[in-house]
């Protein structure tokens, strides 16, 4: 189950090491359409053509959610998989977390859900993520996590027991990525050596415009920012007639390998967004988060990533980040070998359930 871009990102491995041995039936929920939001993806990741789109498109998070329910449920039906496979925290894994955990074959059984990117957690609730990280984690019969940080928030759960530490499937996308980013670096980038690296896009960022107008004011300046601007932000731009000053470059949303290869060679990266953030730091570029906190503390606690809750905070932080990256760049992540992981840990999960003399499915709790 996909639905959205970063999971397009992490599906891409994953599927990849799965059809060497295993059918997937790959399903969008279609919660992103636009072609630089999904098809793009698809292309440049080499994923296969999704088999079902379910063509939910943008709502409320109650119409959104409804109609993936109401959608995914015939689906899971008629092609009976064993397993159901989740990734992140995105209204489209809740909803098929949901439809996993209730839906009922002949016989009494239901698919296992195996959820990759377990564990996160930002302990802010006001985030929509959050919510849905939780019930996914907590509807999930096998966790996928990241980091210890990750296993060590499911062991505080009660959810230690179907936990596997597996490494972030990120490393895996962007170690391939970054083998074809060769190139795809946008003309506007080779002309502004030294730029900044922009990415925005969290509701409470970007939906109360004065606190976008600060966010992008607050980077008025010499230094060039480039800012690859997600359609949420583009419209509460367009809606609250906020106007973007001279430094500040505005592109359409990257494609995969174009973002990769603007990670690689920006100055340091200013986002609020989870993959982002790693992917400067796999870069070895430093990074702003422009949140009061994030999910991957490590990049936090080894010095890479500085945390700016405000936009008075930002020039500050940008010029710690700008003064040098410490010395040391351990493999937070894990080896870039996540998704051969996640298969393997997949099997065992059957294996164990046909050794005790269950079913290959669970049971549908009734
Ligand atoms: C969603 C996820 C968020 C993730 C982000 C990745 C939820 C609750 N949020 O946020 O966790 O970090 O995706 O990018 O699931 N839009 C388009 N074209 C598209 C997609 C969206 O124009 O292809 C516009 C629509 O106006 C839409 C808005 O963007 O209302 C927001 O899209 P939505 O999927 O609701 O949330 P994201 O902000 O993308
Ligand atoms: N990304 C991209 N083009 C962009 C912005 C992001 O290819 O213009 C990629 C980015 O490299 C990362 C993923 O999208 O792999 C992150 O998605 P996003 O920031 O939308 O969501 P989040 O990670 O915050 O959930």
């Amino acid at each position: 189950m996909v639905g959205a871009r970063p999971q397009f990102v992490k599906a891409a491995p994953v599927s990849r090491a799965l059809r060497r041995n295993h059918e997937e039936v790959l399903v969008h929920t279609g919660q992103h359409y636009d072609d630089a939001m999904s098809a793009s993806f698809f292309r440049e990741l080499e994923i296969p053509e999704p088999d079902i789109n379910l063509e939910v498109g943008s709502g409320s998070h109650a119409v959104m959610t409804g109609e993936m329910l109401r959608r995914l449920e015939p689906v899971v039906l008629e092609h009976r998989p064993d397993g159901v496979l989740l990734y992140g925290d995105t209204n489209s894994t809740m909803a098929a977390a949901i439809v996993a955990s209730k839906a009922c074959y002949d016989g009494g059984l239901r698919p296992w859900i195996a959820h990759v990117e377990a564990g996160l957690r930002s302990f802010n609730l006001a985030m929509p993520e959050e919510r849905n990280r939780v019930v996914a984690d907590h509807l999930a019969d096998l966790l996928l996590a990241p980091t210890e940080t990750a296993m060590r928030n499911l062991q505080r759960e009660g959810l230690g027991d179907r936990a596997e530490l597996v490494g972030d499937v990120m490393v895996d996308a962007f170690a391939w990525a970054s083998e074809r980013a060769t190139g795809k670096l946008p003309e506007v980038a080779e002309e502004h050596p030294g730029y900044l690296l922009l990415t925005l896009h969290r509701p409470e960022n970007v939906d109360d415009p004065g606190r976008l107008a600060a966010w992008i004011a607050v980077l008025a300046g010499d230094r060039p920012v480039i800012f690859p601007i997600h359609p949420r932000t583009r419209a509460a731009l367009e809606r609250n007639g906020v106007s973007l000053p001279a430094s500040v470059i505005p592109m359409e949303p990257a494609g995969y390998l174009q973002m990769v290869a603007l990670e690689r060679s920006a100055a340091l990266v200013l986002t609020d967004s989870g993959g982002v953030q790693k992917e400067a730091y796999l870069s070895g570029v430093p990074c702003v988060t422009l949140r009061t906190e994030t999910e991957w503390v490590e990049m936090v606690e080894a010095g890479w990533n500085r945390l700016a809750p405000t936009p008075e905070l930002v020039p500050g932080a940008i010029a710690a980040g700008l003064s040098g990256t410490p010395a040391a760049k351990p493999p937070l992540y894990g080896d870039g070998l996540a998704a051969g992981r996640i298969v393997g840990a997949m099997e065992r999960y059957v294996e164990r359930r046909a050794a005790r003399g269950g079913h290959a499915m669970e049971a549908t709790v009734r």
